[in-house]
């Protein structure tokens, strides 16, 4: 497609669910959570709650919008400060268009990369990681083999630069579909418990070494020693730190002391500190676990009260809640792993609260502090900050590593700036020309004290969901990743959709309802702070097909830019444009996942391009851009995920069995990724 060519492609109506997955990757990646009522039954407010919508004026209002030919002009018709952008004394550097031609949607099953790239894939699932780890075997799976190959469903990727052709690539295991990786699999009630072993086996992380190949933005697995290549499992001990450890609702008949849990479940997104540690966050945990007692607290976490399908109870009873109850109590955080210290286990940070954790970006404050900036990714769920108290000590290992154990754990209350009645569902921009607003940073506790009447500080950060409900933040639409640009500070918020929505829940940070295709939001804290207790917003892009009237490229001309649909992984590259992968478009576009990018700054902000495609029902995981801009991996998670071992719906990468795995992508005449 040339550049300047329109896309008109019409779109294929696809029979949907959930969030626009496989039935199968509903059921298996989040225990299908969009097939329950949403567990936030709280009375926080959606605009549509708190004013009674006037309608006749914001059809009046829509008429002159027409009238002034606002639809066809855009959004900068309408806004005379982004109109401006890139004019003026206070001009931001205008960031270089990407230039590349973009991928055409498409259902190939394969990863499909702009012409002139090329790729290779890194590692696939079972590839051996532990030195001496046996070669993979579909036929012959063992736990005790898995644990020491590449896990199932490969999700955020880190890196972590040794040198200028060494470093280490984290990737999350978030779970796995033993339909695609045993053959006639009956169940977890039935399944061999060998396999529900395996399968615990293939959850997790795994740290391997990596070397550039030949000066090239080309990275492949390291020979040699690998001093720093781990697995973490579903049963590797994991300790527990921060305020809440120790306390009673973390013990358990086997940890008596609260401080040390078997396994990290889920684990979805990530981030990077910068002290050079990765974030991994648990995400769907509640579905590992059987008989919760169905209290207002396992309730609100989605804990089910009957038998999981995974029956994990068979090989280790304290997945059985009835007999274990506080084990749940020890899922749902942040972990945070050392690549450079093998033998040191990984930390459960309770610090930052415990919910559906997607991802944990930091970015230091204007005093040297650290944020970590955070979505509980659940319909009508929240978004969350955490500050520490200490600085941040360039060189100071053992300092850093205690950062995150004290600090203000905050959740976020948003406010639109147009009248409620302007927010109607009908596509259109407010007559100021842009959803946005302001929003505070509440505070939930800090180390030592709480500020939710009726919660101990411990009980903040075990029940977070239940004390952020007490609070009364704002209720979004499934706040996965978050991601602050590297050249503006400013940050980023995948809300990757929410059919539950209805159209009088509208509100300004979620104008639409239901919200199939999802959105983005923009964050400016106040004074450019992360430290920052209120900040201003925007909605840049709503996604969806660009011929449909509601969605929004920040006014780019819409004939130019890519479909998009659920937003899921954010990254950005060194010249501050913004990746995003997505999770969900095949069953809201009906064309495979991708990863697309879009300058957020200067003249081409909102012009959107897709720079790869993802296999057949795969989603687009782990995006990552290397800081020399040479590089992008991507991590092709769940491909196959509508069928069996014996029928899939993919052979990537290999055409033999689907195999989640992780691809790295360059230029191989040097250019720098996504130009
Ligand atoms: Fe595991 Fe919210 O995606
Ligand atoms: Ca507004
Ligand atoms: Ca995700
Ligand atoms: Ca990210």
């Amino acid at each position: 497609m040339s550049e300047s060519a329109p896309h008109r492609r019409a779109l294929p109506l696809i029979g949907q669910v959930g969030g626009g997955r496989s039935r199968a990757t509903c059921r298996l990646r989040c225990g299908d959570a969009c097939f329950h009522p949403a567990p936030n039954t709280s009375d926080n407010a959606y605009f549509g709650d708190i004013f009674q919508k006037v309608v006749s004026r914001r059809a009046a209002l829509r008429t002159s919008a027409v009238t002034a030919g606002a639809g066809a002009l855009g959004f900068a018709a309408l806004n005379p400060a982004f109109a401006d952008r890139g004019r003026g004394p206070n001009r931001p550097k205008p960031n270089p268009r990407a230039t590349f031609h973009s991928v055409l949607p498409n259902n190939d099953d394969q990863v499909t990369i702009p012409k002139g790239y090329d790729q290779h894939v890194i590692i696939r699932w079972g590839e051996p990681v532990l030195p001496g780890a046996p070669e993979f075997d579909l036929d012959n799976q063992t736990a005790e083999a898995q644990a020491q190959q590449f896990g199932y469903n490969c999700d955020y990727v880190g890196f972590h630069q040794l040198d200028d052709d060494r470093a280490l690539l984290w990737v999350n295991h978030e779970y796995t579909n033993e339909d695609l990786m045993f053959a006639g699999y009956p169940g977890g009630a039935e399944a061999d418990l060998e396999q529900i072993r395996t399968a615990m086996a293939a959850h997790g992380g795994s740290l391997v070494e990596i070397e550039r190949v030949g000066g090239t933005g080309q990275w492949r697995l390291a020979g040699g020693e690998r001093p720093f290549n781990r697995r973490i499992t579903a049963t590797t001990p994991l300790r527990i730190a921060g305020p809440a450890a120790g306390h009673e609702l973390l013990r358990t008949e086997a940890d008596p002391t609260g401080t040390e849990v078997l396994g990290m479940l889920n684990n979805c997104a990530g981030g990077m500190t910068p002290w050079g540690t990765f974030l991994s966050a648990e995400e769907n945990f509640n579905q590992y676990f059987n008989s919760a007692p169905g209290t207002p607290q396992s309730n609100r976490y989605g804990l089910p009260t009957g038998a999981s399908r995974r029956r994990w109870d068979r090989v280790d009873e304290r997945f059985d809640l009835s007999k274990h109850p506080n084990e749940a109590n020890r899922f749902g955080y942040v972990v945070e792993i050392d690549p450079l210290d093998p033998q040191a286990a990984p930390v459960k940070r309770t610090m930052l609260g415990r919910f559906k954790h997607e991802g944990a970006n930091t970015r230091l404050t204007e005093d040297g502090r650290v944020a970590v900036y955070m979505g509980d990714d659940e319909r009508f769920d929240y978004m969350y900050k955490f500050v520490s108290d200490g600085r941040y000590v360039e060189g100071s290992r053992r300092h850093n590593l205690t950062l995150l154990d004290s600090g203000t754990l905050y959740v976020a209350r948003l406010e639109g700036n147009s009248p409620a009645e302007e927010i109607d569902n009908s596509g259109e921009l407010p007559s100021d020309g842009a959803f946005d607003g302001t929003g505070r940073w509440i505070p939930l506790c800090t180390a030592t004290e709480s500020f939710v009447d009726g919660f101990s500080v411990a009980e903040v950060l075990v029940y977070t969901r239940l004390a952020a409900d007490a609070a009364g933040a704002t209720k979004m639409d499934r706040p996965e990743d978050f991601e602050a640009s590297p050249v503006t500070g400013k940050v980023y918020c995948a809300l990757t959709n929410n059919s539950a929505r209805e159209p009088g829940q509208v509100d300004e940070p979620n104008p639409r309802g239901p919200n199939r295709y999802g959105h983005i939001l923009e964050i400016i804290e106040a004074d450019n702070d992360a430290a920052a207790t209120s900040f201003t917003w925007n909605v840049p892009i709503i996604c969806g097909d660009p011929e449909d009237d509601d969605t929004y490229f920040a006014g780019f001309d819409k004939s130019k830019v890519m479909p998009i649909s659920a937003p899921d992984n954010l990254t950005f590259d060194a010249r501050g444009n913004l990746w995003i992968s997505t999770d969900g478009q095949p069953g809201r576009l009906g064309y495979n996942d991708a990863l697309h990018v879009v300058p957020v700054e200067g003249r081409f902000r909102g012009e959107l391009k897709t720079f790869a495609t993802v296999p057949v029902d795969a989603e687009a995981c782990g995006p990552f851009v290397t800081p020399d801009n040479k590089t992008v991996f991507l991590a092709p998670q769940h491909p196959g995920d509508g069928g069996t071992l014996e029928a899939p719906t993919s052979t990537w990468p290999d055409r033999e069995f689907p195999r989640p795995s992780v691809v790295c992508i360059w230029h191989p005449r040097g250019r720098d990724v996504g130009r």
